[in-house]
């Protein structure tokens, strides 16, 4: 499904002020927003500001006259996607998980018929309370999705879980959620990171691949509904929680773990950025310095998606060329030895390690931009792309 209306709800509490700016990003991403605040989320923030940011009056009172036949409490959420409370004051959790409605956004709350997210803010022993912890699950068990809260400084000076996430954050969490869901019932197998060929104990050859393009692909093919596999050379990040990691080190590795689970994939993504060549004969210890010239014998890796695309039935296989140079050319090039139905291209200057980098998917129908964005928003219009190639492909 996709979000196009949005009730915002906010309560009372300092991060009322970030939701002015949630407001923003919300409206700016093309969403409809319908802010709805309580009393006390007054006393932090003016109404104006939302109005001014979403272009609706703000509701507040259940009897507002504004609202012709008496029922704001159904008609806000009437053709809304969905409920997003943000800040969620730990009042306010308490009041939903007692289903309680003593005011308009309460009542909307109860009376929708879509989905509703809360962002958690307050204080840290606020947060840790016991009754508050009873409710967060309630409600997780009650089917509200909980988003946070992060940890860190709080407004009263006091450092820990508390803190509303940030308004960045909570958009993509409520994008995420809202993904079509493109890859349902498919098994995707992805690659990521760079590989290490050990030199010798400590030392070894490798590429300066961050693994962020790899683990945005992953989490973009979670919540389009698939079934994932990340199979990861060291980074520094943390594998979506959805996702069944295999950790790797060598492209040896990487072989054999792609391998114990492509079998039944339908798709294979290779993002990783593959030594061509690992040490032959690496030392167990660590090799002592000298003075002399120090020689290694390399011999070429496998290529793991080019032997995974020849087989017979293959997955629908998707590689990423980082390229200098001639960039198209070389990944097109790349595309029709490795047998690829989708490659994607990138400057390698621009690519690595960044957090936003402009894409060229090359297929058989020719060459698709995505400019220069995120990563996550990339790896989204990536798996639509590779959506719509493996349907009029299988079905
Ligand atoms: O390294 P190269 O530019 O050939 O990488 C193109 C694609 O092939 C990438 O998707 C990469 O993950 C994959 N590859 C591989 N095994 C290798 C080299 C590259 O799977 N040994």
């Amino acid at each position: 499904m996709e979000l196009k209306r949005i009730v915002l709800g906010v309560t009372g509490g300092v991060a009322a002020y970030k939701a002015a700016e949630l407001a923003r990003l919300l409206v700016k991403d093309g969403i409809d927003v319908q802010v709805v605040m309580s009393a006390a989320a007054r006393h932090f923030v003016g109404a104006a500001t939302f109005q001014a940011l979403t272009g609706h009056p703000v509701f507040s009172d259940l009897w507002d006259e504004r609202v012709d036949n008496g029922m704001a409490h159904i008609d806000l959420t009437r053709g809304a996607d969905a409920i997003l409370v943000a800040p969620a004051s730990a009042d306010f959790l308490a009041k939903l998980v007692h289903g309680r409605a003593d005011d308009l956004l309460s009542t909307l709350c109860l009376a929708r018929d879509c989905p509703l997210l809360v962002a958690p803010a307050m204080n840290r022993q606020m947060w840790e309370a016991p009754a508050n912890q009873r409710n967060v699950a309630q409600l997780t068990g009650d089917g509200v999705s909980v988003l946070g809260p992060d940890s860190g400084e709080q407004a009263c000076g006091e450092v820990g879980f508390g803190r509303m996430l940030e308004p960045d954050d909570l958009l993509d969490a409520l994008e995420a959620r809202f993904q079509p869901k493109r890859f349902s019932g498919l098994k995707v197998v992805i690659t990521a990171g760079p590989t290490f060929e050990a030199i010798d104990a400590v030392r070894g050859i490798t590429n300066p691949s961050s693994g962020k393009m790899g683990y945005a692909v992953a989490r973009a093919a979670i919540e389009a509904g698939a079934e994932v596999t990340l199979i990861s050379g060291r980074t520094c990040l943390s594998p979506p929680r959805e996702a069944r990691f295999l950790p790797v080190v060598s492209a040896q590795d990487m072989l054999a773990a792609v391998e114990s689970v492509v079998d039944g994939a339908d798709i294979f993504i290779s993002v990783a950025a593959v030594a061509d060549y690992y040490v032959l004969n690496p030392s167990e210890q660590k090799i002592k310095k000298d003075a002399h010239i120090l020689t290694l014998e390399l011999a070429p890796n496998p290529d793991i998606l080019a032997g995974i695309s020849s087989r017979e039935k293959p997955p629908f296989c998707v590689g990423f060329a980082a390229e200098s140079e001639n960039i198209e050319e070389y990944a097109e090039l790349k595309r029709r030895r490795k047998h690829l139905p989708l490659i994607v291209a990138n400057d390698v200057k621009e690519a690595v390690g960044s957090d936003e980098v402009r894409l060229i998917l090359l297929d058989e129908a020719g060459r698709h931009v995505l400019e220069k964005a995120d990563k996550q928003t990339q790896a989204r219009l990536l798996v639509a792309h590779i959506a719509e190639l493996y349907n009029t492909r299988y079905q």
